[in-house]
């Protein structure tokens, strides 16, 4: 670990961060702590003050089997499409803590909050969508500044999600989020360890004045 990843400065905390799977303990959030966590998240810039973001915490065990067992069958999907090299490295990769995780956070998308007249996005859409991965990048930093893990889970029908927490027809499902106390986070992701895909460098996806293609 070096000294940018130990420091509590905004820099040491989005070093730190990491997409968690398999550390977390189980033990409960403080009330508090995930009341701050929470506000950090609602915090975050939106489109037009649209603010289009709702959070489900869901503790409950039995809505979290019934999530999981649907995102392992999404993962045979997913594994079903790869050749056999790739299957095996799949093979080794979890994509999911969420009932060793203490809590799961479904985070919502409802483009009708502010509307018609959100301020910005009459001619890019997405705009709402880009806010809510706004309050969830808040969220992930400000639980890792706290010492809690987080994990992202997208192996999963939007119908089913919406369903499973009762959002109304109208609301996205953007994530659920597997939140808790770890033992410790990984120094690097979990997919660059299993030989997965590596994060490139910086300097391969930046550009000056004009975009250049490096292929
Ligand atoms: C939109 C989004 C969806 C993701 N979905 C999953 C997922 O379903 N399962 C999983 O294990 N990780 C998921 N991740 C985590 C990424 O794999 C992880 O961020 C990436 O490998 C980099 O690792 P790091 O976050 O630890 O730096 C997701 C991340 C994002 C931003």
């Amino acid at each position: 670990m070096t000294r940018e990843t130990e420091d509590g400065s905004v820099y040491g905390t989005i070093f730190r961060r990491r997409d968690t799977r398999g550390e977390f303990t189980g033990e409960p959030i403080p009330e508090e702590v995930l009341r701050r966590v929470l506000s950090a998240a609602h915090a975050a810039p939106s489109v037009g003050l649209s603010q289009p973001w709702d959070f489900v915490v869901v503790s409950d065990m039995d809505l979290r089997k019934r999530f999981r067992e649907h995102v392992l069958a999404e993962r045979e999907v997913f594994e079903d499409r790869l050749d056999v090299e790739r299957a095996r490295v799949f093979a080794n990769i979890k994509i999911e803590g969420i009932v060793e995780s203490s809590a799961g956070i479904v985070v919502g998308y409802d483009p009708a909050r502010g509307a018609p007249d959100v301020l910005g996005r009459h001619a890019i859409a997405d705009a709402g969508l880009y806010s809510v991965c706004l309050a969830i990048q808040n969220l992930w930093l400000a639980a890792t500044a706290e010492g809690l893990g987080v994990g992202w889970v997208s192996f999963y029908r939007e119908e089913f999600l919406r369903d499973l927490v009762g959002f109304p027809g109208n609301v996205r499902p953007v994530a659920w989020l597997c939140v808790g106390p770890v033992r410790d986070l990984p120094t690097a992701p979990d997919l660059e360890r299993h030989g997965w895909r590596e994060r490139l460098p910086l300097d391969a996806v930046l550009h000056y004045e004009r975009y250049v293609s490096d292929g």
